[in-house]
């Protein structure tokens, strides 16, 4: 077995917009990249034998006082380095080059003419489109480096030493707009770090399966299955590598959409024959909820319930000292770097507290969320699962406003199937980040035949997102509104009215609490 590790790319993140996507490039590629801070010092580098490394863009001017910087070792260490925008400038400046700073700015598409097609631009062309978004800009590379390729405004477009197989770039091959930008990845990749391309999802599943296995020995694992993808995936890989010695634990809280408990059940336990063990805990945590309105209150109830009944239900199965998260990439890279102020105190299956006493067991941790998908199928995880919009921890109950009760979570549960039918039926939900109900305390008067309503209106909330940060409400087609609204009114008797949420995040949040 080839291992998909021994071929690392590293990029080093000098506060790039496009940070991540490079490294989504690089695994496109197939071969396995991870991203470091900037300053990472050069032993930690070498420790982690890479094929190459590529620094990436970043807002800064390399001469303005506390640029960021690199190990000033790194150019020297016979490792081939791609510079991209600022990592380029950065490269030119350490190196005895001549950045200059503001001159001439360049935004959006540029034609980049090739002057030197051996490598990094090899079986590119003389002319090829690349998206800059640059102030300062390369007068003179420096000594022993060759210009590669230069636009209009822009002397230095590209440079190269090919003999100590330094690069550099001033446009962005990771950005779709560059449409021959995979190609110059490839050809660092493979014809200057001499990468075969061996991070598959198959190569990454048996070197996963391996690894829980020598992590966990012959002990018995746990997992907290939620039925969103990432805790999906983590357990199915667990279960491939330890059997019949994993128990998945499904808290069904009560507060989950129209048919998802069944589902999520069907899928392991039924059709999987995973260990599952389903705690139907509706009453408990409605309960805890009973007369809550408050939002956080809410939130709060709903978290410490779940670690309650996770540590009950832990506890009667005895001696298990492992425990199965679906922490994802993302989640790795953003954690501790973030200082903002508490919006929702967010509740995920995945966030246990760390001192319940289990080993951690993260077999997504290098992942992201479109690999995580990729490695589901493969698994043999329905569709379903695999492409489900996020969805809550606390489920349904941020999304009624005001008390949680059984009856207006039936209310909330049919409007939300109705929403989620017709989404799927006009062929919209994989473009949707999320696509569901709300519903309001308040109410309004209708008229139905000849009889007058006073119901609840439900919210219609839909959006387009790439990872939940920020968001955009969808320009949902009229005719798929309509039938909502109509199949809405007409068979949810408690409700009389569809609203429609257009506001974006920010300033609004996704959900409604
Ligand atoms: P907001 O409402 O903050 O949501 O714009 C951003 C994304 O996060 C999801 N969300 C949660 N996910 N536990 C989760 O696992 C939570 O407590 C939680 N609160 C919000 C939300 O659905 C959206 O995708």
């Amino acid at each position: 077995m080839t291992n998909a590790y021994d071929e690392l790319i590293l990029v080093l993140d000098f506060g790039a917009q496009y940070g991540q996507l490079i490294a989504r490039r690089i695994r496109e590629a197939n071969v396995y990249c991870e991203v470091l801070p900037h300053n990472t010092p050069l032993a930690e580098i070498m420790a982690r034998q890479p094929r190459g490394i590529v620094l990436s863009g970043g807002p800064a001017s390399v001469s303005a006082p506390g640029a960021p910087d690199c190990d000033p070792g790194l150019f020297a260490a016979g490792i081939p380095v791609l510079g991209i925008c600022y990592g380029m400038q950065l490269m030119a400046h350490r190196l005895g080059g001549d950045v200059a700073q503001g001159q001439q700015r360049e935004y959006g598409k540029v034609v980049v003419r090739v002057d030197d097609d051996q490598d990094l631009f090899y079986g590119l062309g003389r002319e090829t489109p690349g998206w800059m978004s640059h102030g300062d800009l390369i007068r003179r590379p420096p000594p022993g480096f060759k210009i590669l390729a230069h636009t209009e405004n822009t002397p230095v477009a590209a440079m190269g030493d090919s003999t100590k197989r330094l690069y550099g770039v001033q446009f962005h091959p990771e950005v779709t707009h560059t449409s021959q930008g995979k190609q110059v990845l490839a050809n660092f990749l493979y014809r200057i770090c001499g990468c075969g391309g061996n991070w598959t999802t198959g190569s990454f599943i048996e070197r996963a399966v391996a690894h829980i296995r020598a992590q966990c020995g012959e002990a018995r694992v746990l997992c907290a299955l939620s039925g969103g993808v990432d805790s999906s995936v983590a357990a199915a890989l667990a279960h491939r590598a330890v059997g019949d010695r994993l128990t998945c634990i499904f808290v069904d809280h009560g507060l989950l959409r129209k048919g998802e408990a069944q589902q999520v059940i069907q899928t392991f336990r039924d059709h999987k024959g995973i260990n599952l063990v389903h705690v139907q805990a509706e009453e408990r945590f409605l309960a805890r909820l009973a007369g809550v309105t408050d939002p956080e209150e809410k939130r709060k109830r709903i978290g410490h319930e779940f670690i309650r009944v996770f540590e009950e239900e832990a506890a009667q199965l005895g001696d298990v000292p492992f425990l199965v998260q679906g922490t994802v990439y993302p989640d790795v890279i953003e954690s501790g770097s973030k200082t903002a102020a508490v919006i929702k105190s967010h509740h995920n299956v995945g966030g246990l507290p760390q001192d319940m006493g289990f080993t951690l067991v993260e077999p997504l941790r290098a992942l992201f969320k479109d690999e995580v998908r990729q490695v589901g199928l493969e698994l043999g995880l329905p569709e379903e699962i695999v492409y489900r919009q996020p969805f809550p921890g606390p489920g349904l109950a941020i999304r009624i406003i005001g008390a949680v009760n059984r009856e207006r979570l039936e209310i909330l549960r049919e409007v939300d199937a109705i929403v989620l039918e017709e989404i799927k039926q006009a062929g919209l939900y994989h473009q949707l980040w999320q696509s569901f109900a709300i519903l309001p305390t308040m109410r309004s008067v209708g008229v139905m035949g000849d009889d007058r309503t006073y119901a609840y209106p439900a919210v219609l909330r839909a959006v387009t997102s790439l990872d939940g940060m920020t968001a955009d409400w969808a320009r949902l087609p009229y005719d798929v509104l309509e039938r909502i609204s109509n199949r809405v009114v007409n068979e949810v008797p408690e409700v009389n009215r569809l609203v429609y949420d257009v506001t974006s995040k920010p300033p609004g949040t996704i959900e409604w609490e």
